[in-house]
């Protein structure tokens, strides 16, 4: 079976951007991120970007309803057009939940859930870097520190609903980004 309905997690900095565009291009499916939405709705001034900037910057999570909203419009068209690649989302167990909805409505199911593990120290370093090149507004020292409590607290936790769903495979994220991509398409194809 290839992968048609994939979801990538990780901590923040892991790489799942990173390695979400090179899965996207390789099993030629819309590369889905939360952030990259919202970001671009902070960018166009929007209502909604606007009620989304103040959350993002602290490090927190936007509110659910928010992100469900953004989520449900262009899944129900990834998944038309033939399946998609989420990057972002979901993010705490209600969005688990929310995306089982969409799905189930859809008749679909997510084909796999990819987990990239990183060391904490390297998550943080890959993030100063990033700071030093593209100062993204949420990579500042104290955001960085609270979005990785956030993920601890919040977005761990929901690997065990897909570990026992027999949906997640975990990958090493540790070395370069082409290392980790050998791995990752290892696990796409072997899906
Ligand atoms: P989001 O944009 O999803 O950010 P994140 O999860 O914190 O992840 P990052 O973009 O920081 O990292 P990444 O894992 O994608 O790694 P990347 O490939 O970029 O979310 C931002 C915010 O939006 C959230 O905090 C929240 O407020 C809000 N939000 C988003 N979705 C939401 C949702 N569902 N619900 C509620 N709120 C939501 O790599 C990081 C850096 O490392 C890059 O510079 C890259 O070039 C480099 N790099 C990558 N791989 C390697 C490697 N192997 N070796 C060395 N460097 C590497």
């Amino acid at each position: 079976m290839t992968m048609k309905r994939v979801v990538i997690l990780g901590a923040p900095g892991a790489g799942k951007g990173t390695q979400a565009k090179k899965i996207a291009e390789y099993l030629g499916i819309p590369h889905m991120s939360t952030g990259a939405m919202l970001r671009s709705q902070i960018d166009n001034g929007t209502e909604l970007g606007n009620k989304a900037k103040e959350y993002m910057v602290a490090g927190n999570l936007v509110p659910d309803e928010v992100v469900n909203d953004i989520v449900a419009t262009s899944l129900k068209e990834a998944v038309r057009d033939g399946g998609f690649l989420l990057d972002g989302y979901p993010r705490n167990l209600d969005q688990v939940h929310n995306l089982g909805y969409i799905l189930h409505d859809l008749g679909v199911e997510i084909d796999g859930v990819l987990e990239l593990k990183v060391n904490f120290d390297e998550v943080v370093e890959r993030i100063k870097k990033r700071a030093q090149i593209e100062g993204r507004a949420d990579d500042s020292d104290e955001t960085v520190r609270n979005r990785l409590e956030v993920y601890k607290r919040e977005t761990a936790p929901i690997t065990a609903f897909y570990q026992t769903a027999g949906k997640l495979t975990v990958i090493d994220g540790m070395g370069t980004v082409d290392e980790v991509w050998e791995r990752v398409k290892a696990a796409v194809d072997a899906a």
